[in-house]
């Protein structure tokens, strides 16, 4: 594995397998929408079949997920349309591709983690987009889907960032305690995505750090450990209804990571001092 595209560049995820690629002495290109518009199936075309790579790293994606009950064509296009752009020059090249996903492909019933050949059922429009994407990736001999969930990096904006921001601001905030999943930091989850893309060891894969709390649970451990006075109240998802549903139960199995011999990302709430100290 000599050169790959990445493309998202911009956002937190991509940035950070950029940065992750190049300790690893692979020459790894950073694309977004100024230089690979993904819904351009031209230009895909063109940056992908020009540059000599030898994967596509594929991070970039529509992830404003209330807007996507709005604007639904227009999520549609980014997530499933530029997908199948990048899956379908990908397979004529014969080079492997990656996408990344969400545990918004599931309904979130239950309290069991989700394995990684569950049965897809989003409850939102995002989520559906994702899963749509999914069976674009699935077309290739040689692909990886790996979801993730309640993503931070240094390059964008997130939950911690919010939060920090909020009891800055208010010196209160409430967050609802009946959504359950696990935080992906994009620095652990980018070495992962590097251990990854040189081997053939395909499949759909899970990812989040380890461990599993409420958003409640999630807020009260940012505060904690920024050393931030600030009164979280837990409350139910149903005293914020938003515009798109979400899932209850986002645990998620690893079983796939540990059958391929992949390590599993560090607890959440390690990943989370490591990222405040970059940050703060
Ligand atoms: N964020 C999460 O909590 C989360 C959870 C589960 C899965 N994921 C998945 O993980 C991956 C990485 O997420 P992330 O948080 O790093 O995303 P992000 O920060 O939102 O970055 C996505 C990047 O893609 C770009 N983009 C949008 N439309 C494009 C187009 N037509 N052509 C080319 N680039 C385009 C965006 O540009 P603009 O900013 O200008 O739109 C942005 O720079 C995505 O596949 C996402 O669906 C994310």
């Amino acid at each position: 594995m000599k050169k790959i595209l990445v493309t998202g560049v911009k956002g937190q995820l991509g940035h950070d397998v950029v940065q992750e690629a190049a300790k690893r002495n692979i020459e790894a290109v950073g694309v977004d929408i100024e230089e690979m518009d993904i819904t351009n199936a031209n230009q895909v075309r063109d940056v992908i079949s020009n540059g000599n790579y030898d994967a596509v790293i594929h991070c970039a994606a529509w992830t404003a997920v209330d807007k996507a009950e709005e604007m639904v064509d227009a999520c549609r296009k980014v997530n499933v349309d530029g997908t199948r752009n990048i899956a379908v020059v990908c397979k004529e090249l014969d080079i492997p591709m990656m996408y990344f996903s969400t545990d918004y492909v599931f309904d979130g019933e239950g309290e069991i983690p989700w394995k990684e050949y569950d049965e897809r059922h989003p409850l939102n429009v995002y989520g559906l987009t994702k899963y749509e994407g999914e069976l674009e990736v699935e077309q290739l001999d040689k692909f990886f889907i790996i979801r993730i969930a309640w993503v931070f990096g240094i390059n964008g904006n997130n939950f911690i960032k919010t939060m920090l921001r909020l009891g800055k601001e208010r010196g209160s905030v409430s967050v609802v305690n009946d959504q359950i999943g696990s935080p992906t930091y994009t620095y652990d989850l980018a070495k992962l995505v590097m251990d990854m893309i040189v081997t053939d060891k395909y499949g759909v894969y899970h990812a989040t750090n380890e461990g599993v709390c409420s958003w409640y649970e999630f807020a009260c451990e940012i505060f904690k450990q920024a050393g931030m006075d600030v009164k979280v109240t837990p409350v139910d998802s149903s005293t914020f209804p938003a515009k798109a549903k979400r899932p209850s139960n986002s645990r998620m199995s690893k079983e796939q990571l540990d059958k391929n011999g992949f390590d599993r990302l560090p607890k959440w709430q390690d990943a989370l001092g490591r990222y405040l100290k970059e940050i703060l």
